[in-house]
């Protein structure tokens, strides 16, 4: 056998691998519990738990089982959420009105989780789909093209009522152009200028976001429609970094790419672009995979759930919303 590496044998890299110890050494990238987001699934009633068939493990849960999920998060050390509301299909309208409604779900579910848990960090979603009779994020022409401008105006008015009710972080995930500058101008104008901006800066027209629209219930109205016009193609990179760029001229204090496994190339690129606060989405469709797997046997999911994690965060990734969250916060009290 020829060996052609002229470093070896003075060099074995596998010296290092050999113990516990040593291998903790040069571990690079950690993950820690409270850069872990978990996505919450608000509907309206009391004590209402819904199972989500598409992921299993993930319910849809009324205001008052929501305070207990909040309860035992933080008794994980997982500090922030992200709420997504259910609306009723009678709420829905082509107007989205219900989504400045100031006593509508997502409003009520703020002001009484910072009522209870005042550390708790919440991240609301601004964007109108649970509220559209169409399901798609903004208002649309007879076409059925969704209108920018005239849903940026519905936007603000909905980032208003969230921020008013509480939210710590507004979190734009529409694509519509501009929206981040004129919601930031419209946070000023309120007195309202601590409230954070976490743009969904870099969302593609991915396919992994199935098991969320029947979560929230957009999927009936969306039927076979798709949001190819406000969403990137997933075959575009550079286009992330425009969007990204414009996002944060506008006054995004965080920018975030989703889905998360497949676009670790776009969060690389991102990171070493902008050097800026960079959050992933590991969306509906990652957890509902991985979590099939699991459940059938085919995966191992500690391993798994840690091993995705630590991609995020090798590429660059800051923080991640996660449905495995509390998974990763009881995993990661252990070892890492
Ligand atoms: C909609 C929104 C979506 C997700 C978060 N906000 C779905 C979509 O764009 O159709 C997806 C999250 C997930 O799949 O977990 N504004």
């Amino acid at each position: 056998m020829t060996i052609v590496n002229r470093h070896y044998p003075s060099t074995r890299l596998r010296r290092l691998r050999r113990q516990d110890f040593s291998r903790n050494w040069i571990q690079q990238h950690h993950f820690r519990t409270d850069q872990l987001i978990y996505p919450l699934f608000v509907v309206a009633g009391q004590k209402q738990r819904q199972p989500i068939k598409a992921m299993p493990g993930i319910d849809r849960l009324s205001i008052d089982l929501v305070l207990l999920e909040c309860e035992q998060l933080l008794a994980l050390g997982v500090n922030s959420i992200a709420l997504f509301p259910v609306i009723e299909v009678a709420e829905k309208s082509w107007l989205a009105e219900a989504a400045y409604a100031e006593d509508g779900l997502i409003p009520q579910a703020v002001r009484r989780i910072k009522q209870a848990f005042p550390q708790m960090g919440i991240i609301v979603d601004i964007a109108l789909d649970p509220y559209t009779v169409h399901g798609q994020d903004g208002i649309t022409d007879d076409q059925g093209y969704v209108l920018n401008d005239i849903t940026i105006e519905t936007l603000v008015k909905q980032s208003l009522v969230y921020a008013q009710a509480g939210a710590d972080v507004l979190a734009p995930s529409d694509m519509m152009d501009g929206r981040i500058g004129v919601i930031r101008q419209a946070l000023e104008n309120a007195q309202q200028p601590n409230v954070m901006l976490l743009s969904y800066a870099a969302k593609y027209a991915s396919a992994f976001y199935a098991p969320f629209r029947h979560a929230i219930g957009s999927a009936a109205q969306l039927k076979t429609g798709n949001k190819f016009t406000y969403q990137m193609h997933p075959a575009n990179s550079d286009e992330a970094l425009h969007e990204v760029a414009l996002d944060l001229q506008e006054g995004a204090d965080i920018v975030m790419i989703k889905p998360g496994l497949a676009y670790l190339d776009i969060v690389q690129r991102v990171k070493a672009q902008f050097q800026v606060p960079t959050f992933v989405y590991q969306v509906s469709g990652e957890y509902s995979m991985l979590q099939s797997a699991f459940e059938q046997g085919f995966l191992s999911a500690d391993a798994v759930i840690m091993e995705t994690l630590l991609a995020f965060k090798r590429a660059g990734a800051d923080a991640v919303l996660t449905y495995f969250a509390k998974q990763a916060a009881v995993l990661l009290k252990t070892v890492q």
